[in-house]
Order: C-alpha cells, then structure tokens, then sequence
C-alpha cells in the first residue's frame, strides 16, 4: 500500500506539473554495484515531458529519459528491492517512503518546506524559470516592490531570462549533481549569479553551492547580504582573484563578461577541475590584439583598426572554442543578448563530451597564419598539470 500510495502521488504531481524532483537512496545488496543513489527530475524533450533517471555511480554518471509510465514501471523495480529509502519532491509536499531490513516499508507525508506555487499562466516555460516577485529581484534594482520590472531594467530582465533558457537547454542535455558546486567567476553585482541559484534550487530542484568570485570587495559584500535575505543558503560571494581561486570541485563554470584574459584564467579552471558545464561570455579580446601579425591574404584588410579589433575577437574565441574541443567538451558560440557593460554578445557553452583530436593543429595553424606567438589560455592549460 505504502508503495503504490508514493506511486500515486508521483504520477499526480508528474500530471499536474508540480513534480520537483525524487530521490533513491540507501541501496541494497541487490542494487547495481558502484550504484549509491538515483535522482529523478522532470525534463522537458522536444517530445514531450519526460523524467530524467541520473544513476549516479561511484564514479560516473548515467542519465536515461522515461516517459511517465515507464518511469513508474521502472520505480517499481528500484522501490525497496534495490533502495530502501525514496523522497519525493512536489511543489506542496515531500513524501518519505522507507523500507525496513526486512522489506517493510512506511510512508510519510509533510507540507513542502519552501512551498513554490505551481505554474498556472499559459505560458508556462517563461513563467517557470524565474518569478519576478522574487524579493531579490527587487533588491538588485530590478524590480519595483510590487514585483514589476523597470523601464530602466527591461534589457537587464530580457537578459537574464535569455541566460536561463540557456542554462535549462544546457541541464537538459547535461545533468549535474542534486550538491552540484558551481563558480561565477566575476559575478560583479550579482544578477545573474543570483538568478542561477534561484532557478536551480526553485525551478530545477537542485542544492546547488553557487559561489560567485569578485574583486571589488563592496559589491562582494552588498551581494553576500542580498542572499542571507533571501534566505539562499547555498549561495555566496567571496573577494578574490580568479587567478587565485582553488575550489576543491567544480561542477559548473560561469564566466560573464569577466575582463580580457580573466576568461581565460576562468575557462581554464573549469577545464582542471573538468567541470561538466562551462559557460563564458567573453568581455574585451585585448591580448590577441597585442600578439596578431598577421602573415596572411587578410593582412591588407586588417590594417583597418576596426576590422583587426573584430578580427581579434573571432580568433581570442575561436581558439578558446577550439581549446576546449581539445580538452574534451563538446562546445558552441552563439550570440548572447547584448548588454549596458559591453556591445560583445558572444557565448561559448561546453559540456563534456569527446575530444577533437585535430583541435591543436587547428589551433597552430591559426597561431603561425596570424603570426600569435601566445594565446594566454593555451599557455595556461600547458602549465597546469590538469
Ligand atoms: C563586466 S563585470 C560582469 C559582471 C557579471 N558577470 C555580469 O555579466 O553581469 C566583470 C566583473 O569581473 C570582475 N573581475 C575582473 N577580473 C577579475 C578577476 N581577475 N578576479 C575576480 N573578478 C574579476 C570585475 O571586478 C567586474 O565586477
């Protein structure tokens, strides 16, 4: 009965859209060896919504997509014969399903801790990932105290909404961990530092650690005070030079519009610590302005001082798209929305994946073309022992 009454209660929540996330523990003698626990969460495919089953191993990970019936079956097989220990998450309750040794199980039900309305209006997709009536919004100045967004605010809205969408779009195909660690390094004021923690925790079900990494000491503090009041445990700010940082595990690389070649000090932690999500937004290309000589039919053109500044961009990104290929991700640049800090609006999002292993000629042969003698984060990733 315990079984069936959870069962129940999961493809409810599933059906009404209030489903946050499950999760399988304490696994038996029976259970898949190296398997210690199972996370489920609602993930929407172009077919439909589905539930994302994340086998975490001891060390690695496997994510299959069921649709609902077969998400059930498959919880059948799991509950009590493998794992002896299931919560389920829903927008208004938590259930506790638990089995004893001897195979008796026992169900327990409470009010949600932080109760998340469930999404009603039409559009439901945008609605979902940020609520504009977020105190923090309205504390970060974009808000007004009603929860409207201001005039002066509307491109700061559009862009954190548009980062979301790419951060969902990203989750979908690459699932982190229920504690993923995640870095923002140069979070300035903390928009979208603040906009990615409460996504992940409100919307995606996650526990997220979110730290975001900054030099200037007041924004570090307005930024650390702003979370204590919204209550965001698992986010915090910390002074401190990209350069210098040391996590102790990486899960998620943010870089957005961090300065010139503090991309690059980012881009390469997050390769060290072989974070599975890196997304950068790169701000100013001087180094590679610095080093170009260009030796090839486009020198004439690039004696434009236009043309060489744009020119540099598309090679300070292409090598660091192409450096990240040969690190083993799989990596896009696309156009971000443009910002009020700078008119450069180009994003490079990797997720792990396989190594282009003709990636580094790719790069030599543009370095010898353009006369480069350096590109700083090659230089960084051949002196780190990574
Ligand atoms: C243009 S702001 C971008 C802020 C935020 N990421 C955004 O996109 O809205 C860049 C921030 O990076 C910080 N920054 C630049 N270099 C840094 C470094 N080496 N270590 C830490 N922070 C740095 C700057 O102080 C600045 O606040």
């Amino acid at each position: 009965m315990p079984v069936s009454q959870f069962l129940s209660a999961f493809r409810a929540a599933f059906g009404s859209g209030q489903f946050l996330k499950c999760t399988l523990s304490k696994p038996n003698a029976r259970a898949e060896s190296d398997l210690k626990n199972v996370y489920l969460r609602p993930v929407s495919l172009k077919k439909g919504l589905f539930v994302a089953f994340n086998y975490r191993y001891r060390t690695r990970d496997e994510v299959k997509n069921l649709d609902i019936e077969a998400a059930i079956a498959r919880l059948e097989q799991l509950l009590g014969a493998q794992f002896l220990n299931a919560e389920l998450f829903t927008t208004d309750r938590q259930y506790s399903l638990q089995f004893s040794r001897s195979g008796t199980p026992h169900l327990g039900s409470k009010a949600a801790e932080n109760a998340a309305a469930p999404d009603t209006a039409h559009d439901r997709r945008k609605n979902r990932l940020l609520d504009p009536a977020a105190p923090w919004l309205h504390r970060l100045g974009i808000t007004s105290a009603k929860g409207e967004v201001l005039a002066a605010a509307q491109d700061k809205w559009r862009q954190i909404n548009k980062y979301l969408e790419i951060i969902e779009a990203l989750l979908r195909s690459t699932p982190l961990p229920d504690d993923a660690h995640i870095a923002d390094m140069g979070s300035g004021k903390g928009y979208l530092t603040f906009a990615l923690y409460d996504y992940l925790t409100n919307r995606a079900g996650l526990q997220p650690r979110v730290q975001g990494i900054e030099l200037r000491q007041k924004l570090v503090d307005f930024c650390n005070d702003a979370a204590q009041q919204a209550g965001f445990e698992g986010l915090s700010f910390i002074s401190a030079d990209i350069a210098d940082y040391r996590p102790d595990r990486l899960d998620m690389l943010i870089a957005l519009h961090a300065c010139d070649t503090a991309t690059d000090l980012a881009l390469a932690a997050g390769i060290r610590h072989q974070a599975r999500i890196i997304v950068a937004a790169p701000c100013c290309h001087k180094q590679i302005r610095k080093a170009m000589h260009t030796r090839n039919e486009l020198a004439p053109v690039l004696a434009f001082g236009i043309l060489e500044e744009r020119q540099a961009e598309i090679l300070t990104d292409g090598i660091r798209a192409l450096l990240l290929e040969s690190e083993g991700y799989k990596t896009r640049v696309f156009e971000f929305v443009s910002t009020e800090h700078t008119a450069k609006n180009v994003m490079i999002t990797a997720v792990s994946g396989p190594r282009n292993e003709s990636a580094l000629e790719k790069v030599a042969a543009l370095k010898a073309g353009f006369g480069i003698e350096e590109h700083y984060l090659e230089k960084l990733l051949d002196s780190s022992d990574h």
